[in-house]
């Protein structure tokens, strides 16, 4: 009889009875799934694996403490036949074909009316991939088929559009430190399906470069602002977009709510009824020291982190940063947006009792090509900086982490 593919569909398990002989690996593989499925399961087998055990324990199955015996799928809708006792298997597919019961047979697929497919799900769609003949199987290769199709639809680099439920709105999203991989898988699949970004200058920059020619890409520094604040401009574009009935998606550097000003545009969007989605980022503030081999807590060393940002000096009456208390801390300090006043900061923490020679080390781009990391002390740091023409952006620490690693950890090269 020449061989027809498999005819592909989706069973409704929902109260049904579903049979499974054997409580071995197999089984334990597939209830989970049967179980989510609301199948009605009865297991039959002398024993059970520990995993199985406990989902009968917790009543997800009922289970029957004996081998197979003819009459088992009787009223079943769907059986999967997985003992190790190759004659009890082929009794029972026997027993499944009498009673027209699709069956999986786990020893073998060419006796069984039912194959399994590889699944997986992303976004309430399930991917099942199977091959069209039994014999072509070749599990490793639908198993890698369905994890280049669902791992390509989570991290935006497989893009299928909500065309039904996608739905206007702002996606307020974290990008991360620099580098494009070290975004959320979220936020990339955000991007992938965004009509509109408004990006900033932080962040993984490389990712707008793939996005589709019909992405209408802003750069936020660019938002003319005339008579309103930057922050004003750029809360009045993401609004006027998303009026528009556009999929908007303002992309900003480590996380939104990391002196990200996330905030204010969730508080605008709100304001003006605009569905905003807040996706979290890697915030440069762990990230980056992270990357040059500095680990802001360390056992025995760090017990605490703090982050400030340093973008106004210790004197500036602007400042809510309570130095004076920092400065008494044993823990790591963090420092953003400080390089243009670290000569000021290092002396306030000076004078109020933190020693001069407290390591400290500012990592700039970092996870980027062109990370770079410079060292110094809080007596050396303001001269450091000017001799080693360290720039924005970077990321200052202050404290006894910055000497416990191996030294700077490698730079991405491309
Ligand atoms: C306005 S803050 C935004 C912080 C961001 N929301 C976050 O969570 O990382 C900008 C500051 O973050 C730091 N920063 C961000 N990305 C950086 C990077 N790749 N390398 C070094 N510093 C970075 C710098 O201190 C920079 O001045």
């Amino acid at each position: 009889m020449a061989e027809h593919p498999a005819y592909p569909v989706g069973l409704r398990l929902t109260g049904r009875r579903v049979v499974v002989l054997g409580g071995g690996q197999v089984a334990q593989r597939r209830l989970p799934a049967l179980i989510a499925a609301g199948a009605d399961i009865h297991l039959v087998s002398p024993e059970a694996t520990p995993s199985v055990e406990a989902m009968a324990d917790a009543g997800e199955i009922t289970w029957t403490r004996r081998p197979y015996a003819d009459g088992d799928l009787a009223d079943a809708w769907y059986a999967l036949i997985a003992t190790g006792d190759t004659d009890a298997n082929t009794r029972a597919s026997a027993e499944a074909e009498r009673h027209r019961v699709w069956c999986v047979r786990a020893d073998d697929a060419d006796a069984a009316t039912a194959w399994t497919p590889a699944t997986g799900t992303s976004e309430g769609v399930t991917v099942a991939v199977l091959t069209t003949s039994a014999k072509g199987r070749d599990p490793r290769h639908t198993a890698a088929i369905r994890d280049a199709v669902v791992e390509g639809l989570r991290d935006g680099t497989l893009v299928a559009p909500h065309h039904r439920t996608r739905t206007p709105g702002v996606a307020l999203v974290g990008g991360g430190p620099g580098d494009p991989d070290l975004i959320t898988v979220r936020g990339r699949r955000l991007l992938a399906e965004a009509d509109v970004v408004i990006a900033d200058r932080l962040g993984p920059r490389d990712l707008l470069a793939e996005l589709p020619p019909h992405v209408e890409v802003i750069d936020a520094a660019k938002i003319p602002y005339g008579r309103f604040m930057a922050q004003e401009a750029i809360n009045n574009a993401l609004i006027e977009h998303a009026k528009q009935g556009k999929s908007v998606v303002r992309l900003k550097g480590g996380d939104p709510f990391v002196f990200g000003r996330g905030m204010e545009e969730a508080q605008a969007l709100a304001e003006a009824g605009i569905a905003c989605t807040v996706v979290p980022g890697i915030s440069s503030s762990i990230s980056v020291p992270g990357a040059a081999g500095i680990p802001v807590t360390h056992r025995g060393v760090a017990h605490e982190f703090t982050v400030v940002s340093g973008h106004v000096a210790p004197d500036d009456e602007r400042s809510l940063v309570d130095w004076a208390a920092l400065a008494r801390l044993t823990g790591t300090l963090v420092v953003l947006m400080g390089v243009d006043k670290i000569g000021r900061i290092a002396e306030t923490l000076v004078a109020h009792g933190k020693s001069p020679d407290t390591p400290v080390a500012l990592v700039q781009e970092g996870t980027t090509a062109a990370q770079r990391r410079v060292d110094a002390t809080l007596a050396t740091v303001e001269e450091t900086v000017v001799a080693q023409e360290v720039k924005p952006p970077a990321v200052i620490v202050i404290g006894e982490v910055v000497g416990v690693g191996p030294g700077t950890v490698e730079a991405p090269t491309e």
